[in-house]
Parts: structure tokens; C-alpha cells; sequence
């Protein structure tokens, strides 16, 4: 079984990023073919800072081996740029502008936008070639990510059926619990990293008395009981679902358990604290070890090329390149 997935270096990871995904890469028994990787290219579809760029794939490659996935199962895309981008060609050949154009991200980003960069537009042809390069059958991620996991398996018949037979067909994991953690200040909205001030968001690296804080000023209502109700109540249930993904538990069952919102706040405080202690320490001291955390790097980029080569060398052929 290949599982394969990504996170974008795009601001500071935060707790919906692992709560909805990381979590859950990070918890498997055997690794079997999984593959992850920092999708650094992805991070350039809007005006950026290259020098930020830098720095926030340094510290997304340190979570997410602080994590607990095996560091040589993680790689930056960048390194591996001439499989990906040739690939990623290769298959807006095949996507049309009608498929590209109706991705709900693509509208939500662009949208009263100036200068909409043409990345923005193509990037899920580049997420659809991150996935099938590297054969993916499952991709764990959270909610918003399964329409272009949806356009990737789209791409990958289309390709088979018009080229040949080369592309696993991949398909969307997402967890039962913590698909889509909210805002906690806005519980509408999903917690994002654009938010980078916001009282919403928890960064992982954040002090704990930052995450006690945001935590403690968590919108919730007025009804003061707590119960799983995300239409009615979505700041409370947003805070009992970041509660249960983390405990691995049913969410309705431990609402149900919680005597009212001092103590949630509470439970949700310790638990996230508890999570995040032992990541913050060991990405401070990967950050401290550059040396360490490059060889790493160049490690895992050498392993995922050699498995992605025979593919995209397939994929051509039959493309009729190369
Ligand atoms: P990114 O960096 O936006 O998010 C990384 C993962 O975190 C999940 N996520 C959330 N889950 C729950 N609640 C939230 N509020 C929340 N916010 C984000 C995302 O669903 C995702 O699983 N394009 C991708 C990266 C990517 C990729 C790929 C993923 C590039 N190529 C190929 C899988 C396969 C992205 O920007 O994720």
C-alpha cells in the first residue's frame, strides 16, 4: 500500500494541518511505500518571499520528522523538481481550463485578486503529477484538499485510457474526526495559515502560554452546555472535535462527558500542550542542526527520485516524448 502526501510551506503549520493530516501520517504501524514530502513549489503560486520560503520548508521538513514519520520517508519537492515539473506538463496537456478553472480553491484565492499568478490556476495539475509520480493509492488529507484528489484521479483515467496504462488511480483518505478544525475565533471559517496574526489560528511552534490564551478566548455561545451540535454550536464543537482527534475518541460521546466550557477549555488546553511539548523540543534542536537536517534531506530526495523515475520515464514514452 502506497500512501502518499503533502503541506505546503506556505506560512506557519498549524494545528489544523496536523490535527487533519500530519496526525495521521505520523501514526501508522508500517510504512510500507508511504512518502511524504514539503511541497515547497506549491508555496509559490502567490507573490512570496524567497528567503521565507527558505525558512518555512526548513521548519515544515523538522515537524514533520518531530512528528514522527521516518525522515527518510520525507522529502521537499524541490529537490525531486525535474520529475515533478515534467510530469506536472505532461498532465496540463490533459486537464482542461473548464476542469482548472471550477477548482473551489482556485475561485476562493483568486477572487478580488490582482495579478492572479497562472500557478494558482495550474496547481492542482502539479499536485495531480506530485501524486501520481510517485503511484499513490491512498492520499490522507483533510477536507479541503479532496477535489484535486478528485482532479488527480480524474487525470490519471484519462491519461490510461487516451495513452496507455501507467497511472495508479489514487484515492482520498480523509479522518472521520478533525477533517475540517475551524478558526477558534471564527468558528465559520477553517483554521488556515494565511491567518498569520490571528487569535484563531495555533501555530505549532507557538509558546504555550500563546496556545493557553487562544484557547481561553475560544468563541463558543451562550447556552453553556456542552454538546456536539456543529450547526448550532460550532465553536464549542470545533473545540471537542481538536479534543476527541487528538485522544482518538468519539466526539459525540465525549461532549457528553463534559460538564461545561471552563472545563472543555480546559481538557483542550492540556491535551493540545501535552501534543505539542515533544514536537516544539525536538524542532528546535533539528533547527539547530542544519547540517543534520540537510543530510537528511538530500537522503530522502535520493530514495523518492529512484522510486519515481521508472514512472515518469513510462509516463513519457508513452506521451510519446523523450
Ligand atoms: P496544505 O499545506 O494547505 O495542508 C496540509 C494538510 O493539512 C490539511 N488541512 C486541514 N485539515 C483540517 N483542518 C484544517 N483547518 C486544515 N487546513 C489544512 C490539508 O487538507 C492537507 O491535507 N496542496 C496541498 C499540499 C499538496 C499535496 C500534494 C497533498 C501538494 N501536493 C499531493 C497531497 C498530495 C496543500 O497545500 O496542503
Amino acid at each position: 500500500m502506497i500512501r502518499f502526501s503533502g503541506a505546503t510551506p506556505s506560512g506557519r503549520v498549524h494545528l489544523g494541518n496536523y490535527l487533519g493530516a500530519i496526525q495521521h501520517w505520523a501514526d501508522r504501524a508500517e510504512y510500507d511505500g508511504d512518502l511524504y514530502f514539503v511541497s515547497d513549489l506549491h508555496a509559490m503560486t502567490k507573490r512570496y518571499s524567497p528567503a521565507q520560503l527558505r525558512v518555512l520548508t526548513r521548519e515544515l521538513h523538522a515537524t514533520l520528522i518531530a512528528s514522527g514519520i521516518p525522515a527518510d520517508r520525507i522529502f521537499v519537492q524541490s529537490d525531486l523538481l525535474a520529475e515533478h515539473a515534467s510530469l506536472s506538463w505532461i498532465l496540463e496537456c490533459v486537464c482542461t481550463f473548464g476542469e482548472a478553472r471550477r477548482m473551489t480553491q482556485f475561485k476562493e484565492k483568486s477572487k478580488g485578486e490582482n495579478g492572479v499568478r497562472l500557478g494558482l490556476l495550474t496547481y492542482p495539475t502539479l499536485m495531480a503529477a506530485d501524486i501520481l509520480l510517485h503511484g499513490a493509492q491512498e492520499v490522507p488529507v483533510g477536507d479541503d484538499q479532496r477535489q484535486h484528489v478528485e482532479l488527480a484521479r480524474s487525470l490519471a483515467r484519462r491519461f490510461n485510457t487516451e495513452y496507455g496504462e501507467v497511472f495508479t488511480v489514487p484515492r482520498a483518505v480523509t479522518p472521520p474526526v478533525g477533517a475540517r478544525i475551524m478558526d477558534l475565533a471564527e468558528p465559520s471559517r477553517k483554521m488556515a495559515k494565511s491567518s498569520a496574526e490571528a487569535v484563531g489560528t495555533i501555530f505549532l511552534r507557538d509558546e504555550p502560554e500563546i496556545i493557553e490564551r487562544k484557547i481561553s478566548r475560544a468563541v463558543t455561545d451562550s447556552s453553556g452546555i456542552v454538546r456536539y451540535a456543529p450547526e448550532e454550536q460550532p465553536g464549542v464543537t470545533n473545540l471537542v472535535d481538536i479534543l476527541a482527534t487528538i485522544r482518538r475518541e468519539n466526539p459525540r460521546e465525549l461532549a457528553e462527558s463534559i460538564t461545561g466550557y471552563a472545563e472543555l477549555k480546559r481538557m483542550v488546553t492540556d491535551a493540545v500542550l501535552d501534543r505539542l511539548r515533544p514536537i516544539r523540543k525536538t524542532v528546535e534542536e533539528l533547527l539547530a542542526d542544519q547540517a543534520e537536517l540537510d543530510r537528511l534531506r538530500a537522503n530522502a530526495a535520493e530514495l523518492a527520485a529512484e522510486r519515481a523515475r521508472p514512472r515518469l520515464h513510462a509516463a513519457m514514452q508513452l506521451a510519446g516524448i523523450g
